[in-house]
C-alpha cells in the first residue's frame, strides 16, 4: 500500500531533494507546488533521478479549495511543509506578501491536518529563530529564541508559535520544527539543485555563478567581524543530509504513539567562515573565485552554528557530508545548468 506524504513546495530546492529521499525510503511523495519559485528543469531532473513521473499537483496551498481537494484525494501519512518565500531582503520590501504566503499557507495546511486526521507534520523552520546568539555561538534547541530581524524571520518565528498553539489545542498531532542552518550543495547526480530566480541572495549560488562567469566577483559582506578571519561564520549543511533529516523526522513521528511537538536543529555542528568557503571552493574545484571585501550586510548574524546532538539522539540522524562535498556538488550543478 502506498504511504503518501504531502510535500508542499516539493519542486523547490530542499523540497525536491526530500522527494527523492522519501521515495528511496519507500514513501510515495505527492508534490504540491505552483512553480512560482521553482523551475521546470528541476522537474525534469526529478523524473530522471526517480525513474518515474512524480505525483505533482500545481496548486497554491493558500487556496483552501485546492488543498481540500488534495487532502480528499489522498490519505496522507504525513505532511512536510516547505512552501514559503525565503529571501530575507525581499521580505523587508514586501512584508505583506511574506506574511500572507508563509502564514496563510501554514495555517491552511494545519487546518487540513485536523479535518483530515493526518497526524504527522514537519515544518521548515530556521536557525534564524535564534537571532544573534548571545555568548555561546553553538546553539541548541533550548537556547532561548530571539525576535528576528526581518519579516522572513518573523514568519518562521510566528510559524513555530502557531504550531505551538495548534499543539496545545489539538495535542494528538505529532509535530516537528526542523531548524535548518545554511542549506548548500546539490544532488550528486547534478540534475537537481538550487535555482535562484534573478540575482542570488545566498552565498553559495553567488559563488558558483561568479565562478562560471555570470558576475565579475563575489562581494564578501564584511571582513572586520570579531571572528577568526573577520568574516561571518555559518553552519553549512549539505542539502542531501537535510533531505534525509526530513525522512528521519517523519519516521520518528510515525513511530510515536502520542502527540508531541519537538524542535530539532539540522546542521553539522561546525562553523565555516565566508573566507574559508572561498578557499575551499578554489581548492575543491581548481577554479579561481575573484572576490572583493565589501561593507557589512545589514542584519547579518556574526557567528552561529548548531549543536546537532538532539538530531542524533532523537532521530538517529546526523550529517554525513562536509562542505567540500557540498561545494563540489554545487559546482557540478552550476556547470550542468550552463550546458542547457
Ligand atoms: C539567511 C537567513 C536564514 C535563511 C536564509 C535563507 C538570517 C540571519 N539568515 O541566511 O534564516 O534561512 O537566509 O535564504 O536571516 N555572504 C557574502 N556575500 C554574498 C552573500 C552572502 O559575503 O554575496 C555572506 C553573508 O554575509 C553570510 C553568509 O555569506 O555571512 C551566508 O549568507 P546567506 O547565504 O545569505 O545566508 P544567511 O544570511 O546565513
Amino acid at each position: 500500500m502506498n504511504k503518501f506524504v504531502l510535500v508542499t513546495g516539493g519542486a523547490g530546492y530542499i523540497g525536491s531533494h526530500t522527494v527523492i529521499a522519501l521515495q528511496q525510503q519507500g514513501y510515495t511523495p505527492v508534490i504540491a507546488d505552483d512553480f512560482r519559485n521553482a523551475n521546470q528543469i528541476v522537474l525534469e531532473g526529478l523524473r530522471s533521478i526517480l525513474g518515474n513521473e512524480p505525483l505533482l499537483h500545481r496548486i497554491d496551498i493558500c487556496e483552501d479549495q485546492a488543498l481540500t481537494r488534495l487532502f480528499d484525494q489522498y490519505q496522507f501519512e504525513g505532511v512536510i511543509h516547505f512552501a514559503a518565500y525565503k529571501a530575507v531582503g525581499e521580505s523587508v520590501e514586501k512584508p505583506l506578501d511574506y506574511y500572507q504566503n508563509n502564514l496563510v499557507g501554514l495555517i491552511n495546511v494545519l487546518r487540513h491536518l485536523s479535518t483530515h486526521h493526518v497526524k504527522n507534520f514537519v515544518f521548515s523552520s530556521s536557525c534564524t529563530v535564534y537571532g544573534e546568539p548571545k555568548g555561546e555561538k553553538e546553539v541548541s534547541e533550548t537556547t532561548p529564541k530571539q525576535l528576528p530581524e526581518s519579516p522572513y524571520g518573523y514568519t518562521k518565528w510566528m510559524g513555530e508559535q502557531i504550531i505551538a498553539d495548534f499543539h496545545r489545542s489539538t495535542p494528538q498531532h505529532k509535530l516537528m520544527n526542523l531548524r535548518y542552518f545554511n542549506p548548500v550543495g546539490a544532488h550528486p547526480s547534478a540534475r537537481i539543485g538550487e535555482f535562484p530566480i534573478g540575482k542570488p541572495n545566498n552565498l553559495l549560488p553567488f559563488v558558483t555563478q561568479t565562478a562560471i562567469g555570470k558576475y565579475p566577483h563575489l562581494t564578501i559582506f564584511g571582513a572586520d567581524y570579531p571572528t577568526r578571519d573577520g568574516s561571518c561564520i555559518r553552519d553549512y549543511i549539505h542539502v542531501q543530509d537535510l533531505a534525509e533529516a526530513h525522512v528521519a523526522a517523519l519516521n520518528f513521528l510515525i513511530n510515536q504513539e502520542d502527540g508531541l511537538l519537538e524542535a530539532v536543529n539540522i546542521g553539522t555542528g561546525r562553523g565555516t567562515s565566508v573566507l574559508e568557503i572561498v578557499a575551499a571552493f578554489e581548492r575543491v574545484t581548481g577554479h579561481s573565485l575573484p572576490y572583493i571585501i565589501g561593507p557589512r550586510r545589514q542584519g547579518d548574524v556574526i557567528e552561529i552554528y548548531a549543536n546537532a546532538t538532539k538530531g542524533e539522539q532523537l532521530l538517529g540522524w546526523k550529517s554525513r557530508l562536509n562542505i567540500e562535498d557540498a561545494l563540489k556538488d554545487a559546482w557540478a550543478w552550476e556547470q550542468y545548468l550552463a550546458t542547457l
